[in-house]
């Protein structure tokens, strides 16, 4: 199954939007988050980083399962850069076991709440027995369409722009693409979100401003949002408050709006 019709989902439960205070018509359709400051966390705790991605990971099920409660299409979570691979052969390692532990641990809860589990970046570069376990929990969620959740797994932006232009090269080669209809819809549907809507709203965590090679062609009119807290302590309250901030932000697309 392509990624193409995905449009905007109710909410699970239609009082939900009303409790929170959200205009179910103007939530975003796909939110992307780089999810930072686990090391930090850790730290202040005087605990090993390792401890920080571990409850980092318990940030992930709520904002998964809270996106998904409210009617979000698509989530991107920024998981584990290309850049990442050069922190502690530890640290890598240990990210990795997480990561497999989610994999198996969350697949029940995606198939029962209609969640489809895709992963943008280079899968191939990850240890076998995590791309195993992505392979299967893709195969458990394909059919699912209440929401999509997008791991940025070894993602570079730059690298996913190259691989892109890499592609189009060659079908230009091969005489199957004329280099004068190379258009921006023709170029996305070369990028690993290839069918998804750009991402409206782009939340960093734990107060850095950079986008760190994340989403760089797609977040091209996102609205961002950075906030101090750390990925560990990011809470629902938190999100919503979040989603409130974007609902009441006037986008301009570089126009000038009507009186
Ligand atoms: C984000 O937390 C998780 C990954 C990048 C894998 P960090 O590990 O970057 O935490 P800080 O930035 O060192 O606090
Ligand atoms: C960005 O965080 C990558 C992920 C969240 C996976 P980093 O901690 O790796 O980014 P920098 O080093 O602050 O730019
Ligand atoms: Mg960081």
């Amino acid at each position: 199954m392509r990624f193409t019709e995905i449009k905007r989902k109710k909410s699970l439960n239609s009082k939900i939007s009303n409790t929170y205070g959200l205009d179910p018509d103007k939530l975003p359709v796909h939110i992307a988050i780089i999810m930072d400051g686990n090391g930090r966390w850790a730290k202040k705790k005087l605990l090993n980083r390792i401890k920080g991605h571990e409850k980092g990971a318990d940030t992930v099920r709520m904002v998964v399962r809270t996106c998904r409660e409210i009617g979000i299409s698509v989530l991107t979570l920024y998981a584990f850069s290309t850049e990442n691979w050069e922190r502690p052969k530890t640290e890598v390692a240990a990210l990795m076991m997480l990561l497999k532990k989610f994999l198996i641990s969350e697949k029940k809860e995606m198939t029962d709440n209609n969640i489809r589990l895709n992963v943008i970046g280079q899968k191939k570069r990850l240890p076998a027995d995590v791309q195993e376990e992505i392979q299967r929990a893709m195969n458990a969620t394909c059919v699912n369409d209440g929401m999509l959740l997008n791991l940025a797994l070894s993602y570079g932006s730059r690298a996913e722009i190259l691989r892109a232009v890499r592609r189009i090269a060659a079908d230009v080669k091969d005489g199957l693409q004329d280099i004068g209809h190379i258009s921006e819809d023709n170029f996305a549907s070369h990028l690993y979100t290839a069918g998804m809507p750009d991402p409206e709203l782009l939340i960093r965590t734990s107060g850095e401003m950079r986008i760190s090679n994340f989403l760089l062609w797609q977040i091209a009119y996102s609205e961002i949002h950075i906030t101090q807290t750390l990925w560990p302590d990011f809470t629902k309250e938190e999100l919503i408050r979040i989603l409130n901030d974007f609902q009441s932000r006037e986008r301009r697309f570089g126009r000038v709006l009507e009186e």
